[in-house]
């Protein structure tokens, strides 16, 4: 059978299906049947500094009305946040201890000072990897968009310095100039970068005119954005893609692998399916590479990338060529 070896989280896995970053993977039980099912590696739910921050700030307020000293306050702070991040380092014991595939830690914060402190308690914990959950939502009017890129710059910068677990980030498409951002990213020493982040997204009701959520669950058809981009630059960024947004069946994952993606990461379809779903994704992606002829990944990894006569397939972006048929 067909071997689905592949490298992320400068690890090696034993299969391009990952288990995103999701609720599901903050669970122990759900954690070993992801294990069973196969995937390559299991992503836990993020630690978000704003979680641990509404703790840390009610405690802070009773503390303050009984000690007014900044500098005791400070030290509170830090044991606050140790306290507060012992939940999740003790899930990290608790999961390396059960599975034996690689569990990736996933952080999100927005001080420079907690990205450092939460990495290194992390890594203490005896996490693999660690992926950095990115994100700067863009809208602020008075911030340049070479700011908002410093941050992503910074960050990994500083992490870097105080892990020596493998790095990846997950980032969203939000960027004036996506390719070269992404490029220059791949060159700062990390070991892998996901396309794209999952984010809630407000939408509004009409009958009752009102914000509401939009859907949490991505749709099959979600895939067509990381798609594009994975192809246009899996063969020019200095570390590995994986793929993440609307990956629901083996059939889109091997279009992530043609294009070049290392690993697809996938969370959706563990809800709409059950972490079953893995097992039957690393089946039919055997079965497909069986037929034709591929012994593993490397054998047809990025074939469809954009090298050579694949870029004016990739960068079309207008409907010209349909606009003179006459269906459309
Ligand atoms: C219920 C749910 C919770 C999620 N929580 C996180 C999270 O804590 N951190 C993160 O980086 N991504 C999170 N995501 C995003 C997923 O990791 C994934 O990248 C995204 O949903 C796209 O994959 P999909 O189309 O297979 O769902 C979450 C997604 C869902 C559906």
């Amino acid at each position: 059978m067909a071997n689905l070896a592949t490298q992320f989280f400068g690890l090696e896995l034993k299969s391009p299906v990952i288990a995103a970053s999701c609720s599901m993977t903050g669970d122990l039980e759900q954690i070993k049947k992801l294990a069973k099912a196969g995937a390559g590696a299991i992503v836990l739910k993020s630690l978000y500094e704003e979680e641990i921050d509404t703790q840390l700030q009610e405690e802070l307020s009773q503390r303050k009305a009984l000690e007014p000293d900044p500098e005791y306050l400070d030290y509170f702070d830090y044991i606050i946040k140790d306290e507060n991040l012992k939940d999740y380092t003790g899930l990290i014991r608790q999961a390396k201890q059960a599975v034996e595939v690689p569990i990736v830690a996933s952080v999100s914060c927005i001080s420079q000072s907690d990205w450092v402190l939460f990495s290194k308690k992390l890594e203490e914990a005896g996490v693999d990897a660690l992926e950095l959950n990115l994100f700067l939502l863009p809208a602020n009017l008075e911030k340049s968009g070479e700011a908002n890129e410093q941050f992503y710059f910074n960050t990994v910068k500083k992490v870097l310095e105080v892990v020596s677990i493998p790095v990846t980030i997950k980032i969203s498409h939000y960027f004036s100039n996506l390719a070269a951002m992404i490029k220059a990213l791949s060159e700062t020493g990390i070991a892998g970068i996901s396309l794209f982040n999952r984010f809630y997204s407000p939408d509004i009701d009409i009958q009752n005119e009102k914000m509401i959520s939009a859907d949490v669950l991505s749709h099959a058809s979600d895939y067509l954005l990381p798609l594009r981009w994975t192809g246009i630059l899996s063969s020019q960024t200095s570390c590995p893609l994986a793929a993440t947004g609307g990956i629901h069946s083996a059939e889109t994952a091997i279009k992530f692998l043609l294009a070049g993606a290392s690993a697809v990461q996938v969370a959706s379809v563990l809800y709409n399916g059950g972490t079953e779903a893995i097992a039957g994704m690393n089946q039919e992606i055997a079965t497909w590479m069986d037929a034709k002829g591929y012994d593993k990944i490397d054998d047809f990894k990025g074939k469809l990338a954009i090298r050579d006569k694949h870029v004016a397939l990739y960068e079309r972006a207008q409907f010209m060529k349909y606009f003179t048929q006459k269906d459309f």
